[in-house]
């Protein structure tokens, strides 16, 4: 198995993972949300953690368990995330938000059931803040901010556009529409862009997307 002997290169490394996806309330049964189940954000925080270092999983409604040996901090909405990552945010050598964020929340929260009625109806809704952005605001020195981009079209200028204007040092860019890669399954295949260089990784687990990810990080930030 990978885990006995794995190498404790990220040792001394504190590093803080999101995954999962934020739900926003419309009323007390219902909320909207992405797809996302978590398993690449375990994946991120199980091999850091495996590898030495001190993982913080920041996690929003995931439909799999958290690794062990990880520090899990749960967070159900957009807002609860902000808070729970910029708080810990200064102390992070690297962050690496693999979550599903919701773009939008409803702009008020009904306090009972809303009833339905003829005809149809809509709910307005109100940006919520973005967290990446804010950390590439605020990024203290020395600290390694990586992104995801989650794209069905105009996979890698979309996604260094988000490396650029959220000031991230990497992004890994996934394609909805390619085979292998997105939400629920156990692979991934991802790009993972910097100022200077794209790398496409083939098609992998999880967990050895993730070692990728890591290692790139680990050897970017030495250099
Ligand atoms: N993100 C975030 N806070 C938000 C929205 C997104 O921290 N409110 C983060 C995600 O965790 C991800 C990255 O930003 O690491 C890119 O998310 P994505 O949804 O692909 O991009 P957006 O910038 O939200 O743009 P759009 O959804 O319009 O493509
Ligand atoms: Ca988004």
């Amino acid at each position: 198995m990978q885990t006995i002997g794995a190498e404790k290169d990220l040792a001394g490394q504190k590093i803080l993972v999101t995954a999962g996806a934020t739900a926003e309330k419309i009323d007390p049964v219902r909320f909207i949300t992405n797809h996302s189940t978590g398993k690449m954000g375990c994946a991120l925080a199980r091999r850091a953690a495996m590898r030495g270092a001190d993982v913080t999983l920041v996690c929003a409604n995931m439909t799999v368990e958290p690794p062990p040996f990880v520090t899990v901090v749960k967070a159900e909405s957009a807002e609860d995330m902000f808070n729970a990552v910029t708080s810990r945010a200064p102390k992070m050598d690297v962050i690496i938000k693999a979550a599903a964020v919701a773009d939008y929340r409803p702009k008020t929260v009904a306090e009972e059931k809303i009833k339905k009625h003829d005809g149809g109806m809509s709910i307005e809704l109100e940006r919520t803040q973005d967290i990446l952005a804010y950390l590439g605001a605020h990024k203290p020195a020395g600290q390694f901010l990586c992104g995801f981009a989650m794209e069905t079209e105009n996979l890698i200028e979309n996604a260094r556009g988000k490396l650029e204007r959220k000031n991230l040092d990497m992004i890994a860019a996934n394609s909805l529409r390619t085979k292998g890669a997105g939400f629920a399954g156990d692979t991934n295949v991802v790009t993972l862009l910097t100022k200077d260089e794209t790398e496409e990784l083939p098609m992998l687990s999880k967990d050895e997307t993730a070692d990728r990810i890591l290692t790139k990080i680990n050897t970017l930030r030495k250099g």
